[in-house]
């Protein structure tokens, strides 16, 4: 039975054997249900997971529109039970802070999901937490946040999955810019690799998706929505090389085609509670052995 297996940018790879602190492990342990031919992936959007004990008890409430929207992530389980598909992957704010206590509530609903998934993380990912008020020099900082994701199994830099043909680029762009070095990596990845899909939180930084973004919500930062630290990375290393794109950050959906690579903003996958967002509740469906164009599903 082929597996999928999982490259890091770091050199390393899936070690199915080997325990240690990382996804090589989780994905290891979840060993996939895969028949061959159809590479079927589940893309979910933001979650924003605020975990129901979380010790900010203020700041819960004030964010009560997503601390309350947990319970609709059952729609996603119910989508994902009867597609079957063969992973998942989180386009990343899987929390809309950072706690122990939410990184391990999300972790659980994600588990609760039986494929194996796999993050690209998001800046509400390495937000620090604390309440409403409190001093910031009391909070923990964004190595440490990274080293608590990691330390329950959790990759979140840059890395490769390669099935059936199809590959996978998972690029770590939380803070509206990418890795140093990852336009060369891109290149590299892509060079013997007839199909790449991308999939990184904040959308690439395109005219085509400034234009859609801000036809959408015109208040938009375009800093902060569209990759503005790394701004040539589609020139430099996607423009010809990837056939699709799939970011989330938004809170809206949407598709837009750049020279031939077609980019999906994916929706919040929750139901916001007292608030409204468009499209919410949705994931996507993707069945790489179909082309371009026919390989995408948006479900609500
Ligand atoms: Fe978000």
């Amino acid at each position: 039975m082929p597996q999928i297996v999982e490259v890091f940018a770091d050199g390393g790879e899936t070690k199915p054997d080997k325990e240690d602190v990382s996804l090589r492990s989780r994905l290891a342990k979840r060993r996939t249900h895969y028949n061959g031919g159809v590479m079927k992936i589940a893309l979910v959007g933001d979650l924003h997971f605020i975990a129901p004990d979380v010790s900010a008890r203020k700041r819960r409430q004030r964010r009560r529109h997503f601390a309350e929207a947990w319970p609709s992530f059952a729609r996603v389980e119910s989508i994902v039970r009867h597609e079957s598909p063969d992973l998942v992957v989180s386009v990343g704010d899987i929390v809309d802070w950072y706690s122990d206590e939410s990184r391990d509530f999300a972790l659980e609903r994600l588990d609760a999901l039986k494929p194996p998934w796999l993050l690209t993380p998001g800046n509400h990912d390495f937000a620090p937490g604390g309440e409403d008020g409190e001093p910031r020099t009391a909070l923990v900082g964004p190595e440490e946040i990274r080293k608590r994701w990691e330390a329950r199994g959790v990759a979140l830099g840059n890395r490769s999955v390669e099935a059936d043909g199809v590959r996978l680029l998972l690029v770590d762009s939380p803070d509206s810019s990418v890795p140093e070095g990852t336009a060369a990596w891109l290149r590299k990845e892509t060079e013997g690799s007839a199909r790449n899909i991308l999939i990184t939180h904040v959308p690439l930084n395109v005219p085509e998706m400034a234009d859609y973004i801000l036809s959408v919500e015109p208040q938009r930062d375009l800093r902060k929505y569209v990759q503005s630290g790394a701004p040539r990375l589609f020139e430099e290393a996607v423009r010809g090389r990837v056939e699709a794109v799939f970011s989330g950050h938004l809170h809206f959906p949407g598709k837009v085609s750049a020279d031939g690579t077609d980019m999906y903003l994916l929706p919040l996958s929750v139901r916001a509670v007292g608030k409204t967002y468009k499209g919410q509740g949705g994931l996507c469906i993707l069945d790489t052995k179909k082309q371009a164009g026919d390989m995408v599903r948006m479900l609500h």
